[in-house]
């Protein structure tokens, strides 16, 4: 089983690849948040640098409707030394959408193969997509399918949602079995496998799919991927892991933004996720949320991981 980690706007950026990178380094591919700005931004520009992902499988994603923009951002990226790059068809935002990108570019489906058609013959890049099954319904899947079938895609990626769903309507899984049985290219499962249990379920009812996508999982534990490979950790282990990789997380994020309000806007981000695995942790995570300074933070983030480490009940 491949394991991929899933690309998180404001989340899965450079210094938490790397940080994760180094203290648990078991996924097989990182994907980036999106790129969208031909001339990269300074943002995005650093994200994709190659010095700032040595040792790590990243493809970058980008999201536009533009042809002509796409590949000017692939030719940039090819001269960084990538070698694939992933299209974004499947953010569900209302201001992504409205522009017709993302999730709002499967509802034009003439459109989007146009677009496939011109990045296909200009890409010096391998391309994968990562897509929704649809808008409004999982019924327009068919059409999306016979198109992505005309490509050599390097992989679909697939989250059986429609875009309308958003994260809300639960994750439409029965609909990934015909994906399977009706794609020419390989195929990525994506979508709410957020604990060993889910995992376990997942591979139950698709034994044949070898290649995983967590996002929010990995955040909400990111020992995840290492205890679906069932890689025996004790819990000592997996506790002076994630304390370490938070704490570096906190001196990487510093050293980057320059400015502890940054920071401390990152790590909270980070802790809205991990909080909900801790039996009893929303004292402590209102802590979190409230905390004014970086030492604020460090007590009230001690407190909560040892009562992490105290009801130590997560379900894997
Ligand atoms: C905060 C946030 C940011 C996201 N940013 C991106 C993104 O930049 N590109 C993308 O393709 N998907 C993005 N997604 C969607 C995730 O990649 C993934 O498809 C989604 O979270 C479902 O997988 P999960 O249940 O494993 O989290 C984002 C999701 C969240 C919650």
């Amino acid at each position: 089983m491949k394991f991929y980690m899933a690309p998180m706007e404001g989340m899965t950026g450079y210094v938490f690849r790397n940080v994760y990178h180094k203290y648990y380094g078991d996924v097989d591919k990182y994907f980036t948040p999106f790129l969208c700005s031909t001339g990269l931004s300074h943002k995005e520009l650093h994200d994709v640098m190659p010095e700032h992902n040595q040792g790590m499988p990243v493809v970058p994603q980008i999201l536009t409707d533009r042809a002509e923009d796409f590949l000017k951002i692939a030719e940039r990226l090819k001269e960084f030394g990538y070698d694939t790059v992933n299209l974004n068809l499947g953010c569900p935002s209302g201001t992504v959408v409205s522009k017709g990108r993302g999730a709002g570019f499967l509802k034009d489906t003439e459109r989007l193969e146009r677009f496939l058609e011109e990045i296909f013959a200009g890409c010096p890049l391998k391309i994968s997509v990562k897509t929704r099954i649809g808008v409004q319904a999982p019924e327009e899947w068919g059409k999306l399918q016979e198109i992505y079938n005309c490509f050599p895609l390097e992989e679909l990626i697939v989250h059986p949602r429609v875009q309308k769903d958003f994260y809300r309507h639960p994750v439409r899984r029965e609909m990934f079995r015909s994906v399977l049985e009706q794609s020419s290219m390989p195929v990525c499962y994506n979508g709410d496998l957020h604990s060993v249990t889910d995992f376990r379920e997942f591979t139950a009812a698709y034994p044949d799919v070898d290649c995983v996508m967590m996002g929010r999982g990995i955040f909400k534990d990111p020992g995840l991927v290492r205890a679906c490979k069932n890689r025996s950790v004790t819990q000592e282990e997996r506790f002076s892991t994630l304390r370490a990789m938070l704490a570096e997380l906190l001196a990487e994020y510093r050293r980057e933004m320059g400015n502890d309000t940054h920071t401390l806007y990152k790590m909270k981000e980070v802790w809205t996720y991990l909080g909900q695995s801790i039996p009893g942790g929303e004292r402590p995570l209102k802590e979190i949320t409230k905390a004014r300074s970086i030492s604020e933070y460090k007590v009230a983030a001690g407190e909560a991981l040892r009562r992490w480490e105290e009801n130590c009940c997560m379900d894997n």
